[in-house]
């Protein structure tokens, strides 16, 4: 691995601890103004001290987040399709001269193992890590799932060692029983846990500590985050748990904290 992708890698993943909080707010390249989001530049400006990287599209990007902030960015570059359609049929939407020129830590897409678009999703894979090759940019690979497949171990295994396969050199997949052999399916490869939709706060957070404690290597959570009553609190919580080992109760403490703009009963 080169320096500069050594060095990218180090920004987004803690070199302390090993782990990341990633927050991800990218959601609207297929799903528009999403709950939570519609004022992105809001929701998200006050949270960014508390993630290790954010992951965007460009033109939130451009549109919400001021250029001074001090935070690494997670490029998602794919895109073309909506909720109305085969969400499988994704392409890349960014150039990675583009991704340079924003000053990416990271570029990410989505893999849709099992989709109708399979093939094509691996093959932007393939051509992502080929760019973050040449230009030392690491590439984040997604394991999007369709709604007719299961989320078990078999499932996000295949998905997951087929895009450290390709070259990923981070996964993000979601939790499921028996995690630990989606890991070790990974390698060496750093595997980063989706929040997925949102659920109450106590058993997002009891994800995030089972997921650690199952070897992923941190979280790529949105919604469970932006969508909480109390999302600077969950985000917190959610980095006491991935940096510090935070217990459940310690978490759930942390995420009941009043502050400013909490709408939490006080
Ligand atoms: C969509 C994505 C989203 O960024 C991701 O799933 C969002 O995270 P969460 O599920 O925690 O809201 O990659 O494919």
């Amino acid at each position: 691995m080169n320096w500069g992708m050594k060095n990218r890698l180090s920004r987004i993943i803690n070199p302390r601890t090993g782990r990341c909080v990633m927050l991800a707010v990218d959601h609207g390249y297929f799903q528009g103004p999403t709950t939570g989001l519609q004022n992105l530049g809001k929701m998200v400006n006050p949270l960014l001290p508390y993630a290790d990287a954010l992951m965007i599209t460009r033109g939130a990007l451009r549109s919400w987040i001021p250029p001074t902030a001090d935070r690494p960015i997670v490029l998602r570059v794919s895109g073309g399709q909506s909720i109305l359609k085969e969400l499988s049929n994704e392409i890349i939407t960014t150039s990675i001269e583009d991704a340079i020129r924003i000053n990416a830590s990271a570029i990410t897409c989505s893999v849709y193992i099992g989709g109708e678009y399979e093939k094509q999703t691996i093959d932007n894979l393939a051509r992502l890590v080929d760019q973050g090759e040449a230009y030392g940019i690491p590439v984040l690979a997604v394991t999007a799932v369709g709604k007719e497949m299961v989320r078990d171990a078999r499932y996000l295994g295949l998905a997951c060692r087929i895009c450290v396969e390709v070259g990923a050199h981070m996964v993000k997949t979601y939790y499921c029983k028996d995690f630990p052999e989606v890991v070790e399916a990974c390698g060496n490869i750093p595997v980063l846990i989706a929040g997925g939709k949102k659920i109450e706060e106590k058993a997002a957070l009891e994800m995030a500590c089972s997921a650690t404690k199952d070897g992923a290597s941190g979280v790529d959570m949105g919604r469970n985050i932006f969508q909480s009553d109390n999302p600077l609190g969950m985000i917190k919580a959610v980095k006491a748990i991935v940096h510090e080992n935070a217990t459940l109760a310690e978490a759930l403490d942390i995420y009941r904290t009043p502050h400013e703009g909490s709408r939490i009963l006080q």
